[in-house]
């Protein structure tokens, strides 16, 4: 499968190490073969090349997406050219493959994915990989939380305070379409609607704190979801002490569940149904063979990154296409969580309890 990488920044670097090692940790009958990298700087360009493995490089996206030998357009470029290159490579018929958040708006969201309708597509939401969080859905799945009562998830990231970083692409609204809220709420509801379904209204304030910046600093989210419970969310890049916090907590009327990304190899765990005397939370180191993911890496207790994530996403994904089964999260998936950043934009905006637009195309 001959991939065609744009971007050769922070994503370019995790994609590019997960093409080389996906192999590695998944049975697979395709191979993905490292064909061309697109990014603005040449130079750069051919050094990142050398060291992962590109046969080929280029500064223009388009012939990512005209060359007849590329078979999927990998989209890890700033978040205003997700549309543009996605729609192309689609309509080119190539399988795609999209950064979070999918897209600026809804009605770009759409288009994508309406374009994307005869092609493969993955959302790069790698979080649903992250083998503790797979393992909570599973809990949830099994009933083990029983009905669910609280969803309380939290962002928290301190850089936004940082004087030496004031500037770049994610800070300027027509590139990075907003702030924290496609960049961090767009993660914690992939997941939110992943584990506990979906949102019928919202109330959301968003915040700047530096003068005459454009995009949102701080959100924070009041949500009721579909099945009845209660969801907070917040997502800020001035939470001074935190450095990269993706927290979860889910509360239901058999057992709780609770994740931190900066110790991501546990699951917490509560099982309210057992011995009154014997409850309380348990750290559960999740990389046993019989948790999500335990057989692809290492033995147990021999614990995971960041990184695996996206190899995980990728195997699940080539997998999925080898057996001709359905993948997730794809183009749908981002919709329906565009649909849900947009009802945080709208509601904020207007001060009122919003309604998120069905996620169809
Ligand atoms: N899934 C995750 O956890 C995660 C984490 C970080 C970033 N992201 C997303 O990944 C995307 C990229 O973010 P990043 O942190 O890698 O940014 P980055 O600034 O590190 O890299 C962006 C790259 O895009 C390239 N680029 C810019 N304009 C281009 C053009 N016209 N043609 C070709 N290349 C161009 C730049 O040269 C740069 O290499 C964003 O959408 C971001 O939201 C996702």
């Amino acid at each position: 499968m001959n991939i065609a990488l744009i971007g050769q920044g922070f994503m370019g670097r995790a994609h590019s190490n997960a093409y080389n090692q996906v192999a590695h940790f998944f049975e697979l009958k395709h191979r993905p073969r490292l064909k061309l990298l697109c990014g603005r700087r040449a130079d750069e360009l051919r050094t990142m090349a050398a060291r992962w493995g590109w046969e080929e490089t280029t500064t223009d996206w388009r012939e990512a997406v005209t060359r007849p030998d590329i078979d999927v357009v990998d989209i890890a470029a700033p978040n205003s050219l997700h549309a543009p290159i996605a729609i192309a490579a689609a309509e080119a018929g190539k399988i795609v493959f999209a950064e979070k958040p999918m897209a600026n708006t809804l009605d770009e969201a759409r288009r994508m994915a309406a374009a994307a309708r005869g092609v493969r597509t993955m959302v790069w939401f790698n979080y649903r990989r992250v083998p503790a969080i797979a393992f909570a859905k599973r809990l949830i799945e099994e009933g083990r939380l029983g009905r669910i009562f609280h969803y309380r998830a939290t962002y928290l990231q301190q850089w936004g305070n940082d004087p030496s970083r004031k500037s770049g692409w994610k800070l300027e609204k027509a590139v990075a379409g907003s702030g924290v809220t496609g960049d961090l709420l767009s993660h914690l509801f992939d997941t939110a609607l992943e584990l506990n379904g979906p949102v019928s209204r919202l109330s959301a304030m968003q915040t700047t704190f530096e003068a005459g910046r454009e995009i949102d600093d701080a959100a924070a989210v009041m949500v009721e979801f579909a099945n009845g419970s209660q969801g907070t969310f917040e997502a800020t890049r001035y939470a001074v002490g935190a450095v990269n916090q993706n927290r979860f907590e889910i509360h239901g009327s058999r057992g709780m569940v609770r994740f931190n990304l900066e110790d991501l190899n546990r699951l917490e765990f509560h099982d309210a149904t057992i011995d009154a005397a014997e409850q309380g939370p348990r750290s559960i180191l999740v990389t046993a063979p019989a948790h999500p993911y335990g057989t692809n890496f290492w033995k147990p207790g021999h614990i995971i990154g960041y990184e695996h994530t996206f190899i995980a996403a990728l195997g699940d994904f080539l997998r999925a296409v080898e057996r001709d089964e359905e993948f997730h999260p794809d183009f749908g998936d981002g919709v329906a969580v565009q649909s849900v950043l947009d009802a945080v934009e709208r509601s904020a905006a207007s001060g009122a309890w919003t309604t998120p637009e069905k996620a169809g195309v």
